[in-house]
This record gives C-alpha cells, sequence and structure tokens, in this order.
C-alpha cells in the first residue's frame, strides 16, 4: 500500500508513523506536517527527526499553519509536551523539508499513482482540504483518506462534543467529507477501545526492535495526561486509522453521510447528516480490539 502521513507529532503520531514503517506492506511514500499538536514548524522538525529515527529517507513537506477559517491558536503542551515528544527535548534532525508545500505534494503524488495513493491525516485535516482546492483531479486521483477524527457516538475529547482534530479545523473536515473523495472515519468510537498501558511500552521497550524504547520514552507522558483524566491507558488513536487502511475488516463499520458543526459550542461535533446530496463516508463504529492490539505490536517484532 502506497501510504503518505499526514500529521502533527505528536506522540500517538510517532507511534502511526513506527507502525507504518515497520509494516511489510506499506509503501511509506512521505509524511506531510500539520499545526495541532504542536506548530507546523515543530511538527515538521519532529517529523523529519521521527523519520531519521525509523532509517527512513523520504520527503517530509511541511503544510498549513493555520486552520482554514478559525484563528491561529497555539498548541496546548499538556497532552504531548512542549516540544510535542513528552519530555524530551527539542530534536535537531539533520535533514530539510522538501520544498513543495504538503497540498501540492499530496496532489502531485495522487496524480504520479492515480487510484493508488492512500493518505492517512492524523491531525487537523486542513493540507488536504487545501489539495482538494488546488486540484480538482485530488478527490478521483487518490484512492483513499483514512482519517483519525470524529466522534460520532460518544462525546468529545476536547469539548463534551468535539474530537480535537476536528475541533481544530472543522471548516477543513466538513470540506473532506462533501468533496466526493473516498473517505475511512476512525474517530474516538473506535479509537478509545484500544488503551496502551505501562506494561504494553515496557513489552514494546523489550521487542526486537529498537525503536519501541525511543516510544516507551514518549509514552510515560502520554500515560501521565491519561492518568490525569482517569484513563489507565492511551488511546491507539493514529495508529488505528493507518491500521484501518491496511485492514478496514478488524472495524464495523457503516456507509453514512457525517457533516461538522461549524459554530457554538458544538463546533467540531461530527453527526448523521440528513441531506440527500451529500457524500457518504465509511464510518467506523466498532472495531475487533483484541486483534487491532495483536496487529499494532505485530510490526515490532521485525
Ligand atoms: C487526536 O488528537 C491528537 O492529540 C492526537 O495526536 C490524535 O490525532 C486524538 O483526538
Ligand atoms: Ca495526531
Amino acid at each position: 500500500m502506497k501510504l503518505i502521513i499526514d500529521t502533527d507529532p505528536g506522540i500517538d503520531d510517532a507511534l502511526a508513523i513506527a507502525y507504518a514503517a515497520l509494516h511489510p506492506d506499506i509503501e511509506l511514500l512521505g509524511l506531510t506536517t500539520v499545526f495541532g499538536n504542536v506548530t507546523t514548524a515543530q511538527a515538521t522538525r519532529n517529523a523529519l527527526y521521527l523519520s531519521e529515527l525509523m532509517g527512513l529517507s523520504i520527503p517530509v513537506a511541511a503544510g498549513a499553519v493555520k486552520p482554514m477559517k478559525l484563528p491561529p491558536f497555539a498548541p496546548k503542551t499538556r497532552v504531548h509536551g512542549p516540544e510535542g515528544l513528552g519530555d524530551l527535548p527539542a530534536p535537531s534532525p539533520f535533514a530539510k523539508a522538501h520544498d513543495m508545500t504538503a497540498a501540492q505534494f499530496l496532489c502531485d503524488m495522487a496524480a504520479l499513482y492515480p487510484g493508488e495513493l492512500v493518505v492517512c491525516p492524523i491531525g487537523p485535516i486542513t493540507n488536504i482540504a487545501d489539495a482538494l482546492k488546488m486540484d480538482p483531479a485530488f478527490a478521483q486521483n487518490v484512492d483513499k483518506i483514512v482519517f483519525m477524527g470524529g466522534a460520532l457516538d460518544v462525546r468529545g475529547n476536547v469539548t463534551p462534543y468535539a474530537e480535537a482534530n476536528a475541533f481544530h479545523d472543522p471548516h477543513a473536515l466538513d470540506a473532506v467529507l462533501s468533496s466526493g473523495a473516498n473517505v475511512t472515519m476512525v474517530g474516538l468510537d473506535v479509537t478509545l477501545q484500544v488503551l496502551l498501558n505501562d506494561q504494553d511500552f515496557t513489552d514494546l521497550a523489550n521487542k526486537k526492535n529498537g525503536i519501541g524504547v525511543f516510544l516507551k520514552d514518549l509514552g510515560r507522558f502520554y500515560l501521565d495526561f491519561y492518568q490525569s483524566i482517569g484513563l489507565n491507558g492511551c488511546g491507539l488513536h493514529d495508529p488505528m486509522a493507518v491500521i484501518a487502511a491496511l485492514y478496514p475488516a478488524l472495524f464495523k463499520m457503516e456507509t453514512l453521510s457525517i457533516e461538522v458543526k461549524l459554530e457554538g459550542e458544538e463546533s467540531g461535533q461530527t453527526c448523521r447528516s440528513q441531506s440527500k446530496e451529500r457524500p457518504t463516508c465509511r464510518v467506523s463504529l466498532d472495531c475487533d480490539a483484541h486483534a487491532l492490539r495483536s496487529e499494532f505490536f505485530k510490526v515490532f517484532d521485525n
């Protein structure tokens, strides 16, 4: 599977990138970056660093620095740490970002591999909305867009209504969901069904692939945050979008039209749309948590 991950790394973003880098059936063509857990500049720096750490030599293209319509915001450091990598200091990667913007890179790669490219947005979905605007053929060229975001039948995680990625750019998410592209939503309905705890990070660190030691360092900070909100484990949010792209059968999905609330206290809420004109997408409502957990861990034996 030819894959581009659009990311705001971010601790669970790092887990998703590691999973993709290690999976034998994933050809990671590049990373595109966006604001969210950190600023776009930090996200780009972290993405370059994570690629180097995982021995990847792939383009990293920097994307949007603010939401489509909402004002820019300063990232909160409580969940992913001041630099996005828990309590690790700011990394200094050797490589530089690609000279194309994220949206241009996405359009070019989709045109180069029509019907083959899978895009996994795991931060606010602004770059994908920009790509759809930039190239009318992008929606058809791309095979599928499998995004982490939204919360349909469960409460949000930044407000009672909204999941963080949807909340940070609701206009972009609404544009993607109404574009007619092949879209799959992997939201909190499923991503909080698979929690990683302290023992899981220790197990990762003891796996054959040494990257688990680094991920355990990040995990400590993430687990502390989850503990502070009463959960004994962190959601496997971002990796689950990548796993859903490869193994949709591990999820119970329904074909629905989804719209995003754009104002007021419900801003960022994803809901079923009554409009007949709105295209449908696949929405993950339930999952085989046990199989997903095994699938995630399996790649670290490589
Ligand atoms: C999403 O928000 C971010 O904090 C995570 O990286 C994930 O993409 C979960 O709501
Ligand atoms: Ca993310």
